[in-house]
């Protein structure tokens, strides 16, 4: 049915039997979170066998380092080289964080902000004001870095190749104070896209006004495909930089926690040697070392990048039907187009959905009386803000499938009202 092409009276028709629809659902007493991207409980157990031990001298690392002990702030030397090759960097080019990519962003948000960005830079704090390029809809947690720090966030669209690169370069070339930018080149949160060669290239080549321009290339769902066969490919952020004469513009982040457990795997972040040397010497003043034995844990788990990809299709295996469900009431809900668009993600934790203008939040608040929490609408964009009210991330991966499905089936009938309201008041 195509709602937008229904008369008044149709429109009414149509409204008083989903009002009895939605009466029923809520009758079911449903209490369904789908707020976070979060791995299920399947998800996580695939990499139990990471917590069973190492062996009896399988403490130390291939460099005879015991990992029971202080030492070595910048990580194993198999971790540096494991996370080097998800990043396509050399190991000497990483170092390895704790539990969350999350933390090592912010930390570096802070030697920014208090020393900045490399020796003989204004420290960002030190600035009347300090601009940040949002593409979006984003990830709220990257956003929310820049409120702690007060950073002025711009948003900028992000189409399916990439952020609108007319806007990003027209920006950067002419304001000074712009000093930064966040991407999610691979399987965008929330949407599922990934970065053209074009619009990396572009990236990397763009004149700044700022010297101190930083991109933060938060590659969190790099190995994250859903199928083997259709895959997402993204050229060589850093190599990009590099060919490009801006080796120091990006900082790259990648995290283990969705390939093994969120909040216990390893993180990192990679960058130019100019760069690696400040960040190195700033984070010994701050930590002695993070968790080897977890870096080691995980390196005797996965030999190489090719054995992340193997345990990564167990993890779609779990995905796949939950996606599939997703698309499937979608397709039985809605004509793609009519009163909803929503995307169709190759890997990465969410699928998209875009609303008529003005009922994002109506339908969050119906499926809430319904007993299903979504993530707030707005919460993808700056100051969780959507002028257009119209964006909803689903996370599907953490209910089992048939939880998903009635929260599915929840949500188009909350889309379904929320939309005949608003076209009702036209
Ligand atoms: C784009 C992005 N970056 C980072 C993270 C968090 O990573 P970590 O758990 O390593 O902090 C997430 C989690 O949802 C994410 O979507």
């Amino acid at each position: 049915m195509q709602y937008k092409k229904l008369n008044k009276e149709q429109l009414i028709a149509e409204q008083s039997q989903l009002l009895a629809e939605f009466a029923a659902l809520k009758e079911q007493g449903l209490k369904l979170d789908m707020t976070r991207g979060k791995p299920s409980a399947e998800q996580v157990s695939i990499s139990n066998d990471i917590l069973t031990d190492v062996g009896a001298d399988g403490v130390y690392s291939e460099d005879g380092t015991d990992t029971r002990n202080y030492g070595g702030p910048l990580g194993i030397i198999e971790a540096r080289r494991l996370m080097g090759e998800l990043m396509g960097v050399k190991a000497e080019q990483v170092i390895i964080g704790g539990g969350a990519s999350l933390n090592l962003m912010f930390d570096v948000f802070v030697r920014a902000w208090i020393h900045g960005v490399l020796p003989g830079q204004t420290p960002w704090g030190q600035l009347e004001k300090v601009k940040f390029l949002c593409p979006a809809p984003g990830y709220d947690r990257h956003f929310a870095i820049c409120e702690y720090f007060g950073i002025e966030m711009i948003t900028v669209p992000l189409n399916e190749d990439g952020p609108d690169m007319d806007m990003v370069e027209e920006l950067v070339k002419t304001d000074a104070a712009i000093k930064g930018m966040w991407c999610v080149p691979q399987y965008s949160n929330p949407d599922g896209y990934t970065y053209s060669d074009a619009v990396v290239k572009r990236l990397a080549a763009m004149e700044t006004a700022a010297s101190d321009f930083r991109i933060f290339f938060d590659n969190a769902y790099c190995v994250h495909h859903l199928y083997e066969d259709e895959q997402a490919r993204l050229i060589n952020l850093y190599d990009a930089c590099a060919a490009a004469g801006h080796a120091d513009r990006c900082y790259i982040f990648a995290s283990m926690a969705k390939i093994t457990f969120g909040g216990a795997g390893i993180s990192a972040m990679a960058m130019s040697p100019t760069n690696f040397e400040h960040q190195a010497r700033l984070l010994g003043k701050q930590i002695i070392c993070y968790d080897k034995v977890n870096q080691l844990r995980h390196t005797r788990f996965f030999a190489d990048k090719a054995a992340v990809e193997a345990h990564m299709m167990k993890h779609a295996a779990s995905l796949r039907p939950k996606f599939a469900k997703v698309e499937e009431v979608l397709a039985e809900s809605f004509e793609q187009g009519d009163i909803l668009k929503w995307t169709k993600p190759l890997g990465g934790y969410f699928v998209s959905v875009y609303t008529m203008e003005g009922c994002a939040k109506r339908i969050v608040e119906l499926c809430k009386e319904a007993g299903v929490a979504l993530t707030k609408a707005g919460a993808t964009y700056p100051y969780g803000i959507d002028p257009q009210d119209h964006h909803i991330r689903i996370a599907p991966s953490f209910p089992p499938v048939a939880e998903l499905d009635a929260a599915m089936r929840v949500f188009a009938c909350a889309v379904k009202l929320a939309s005949i309201e608003k076209l009702l008041a036209e």
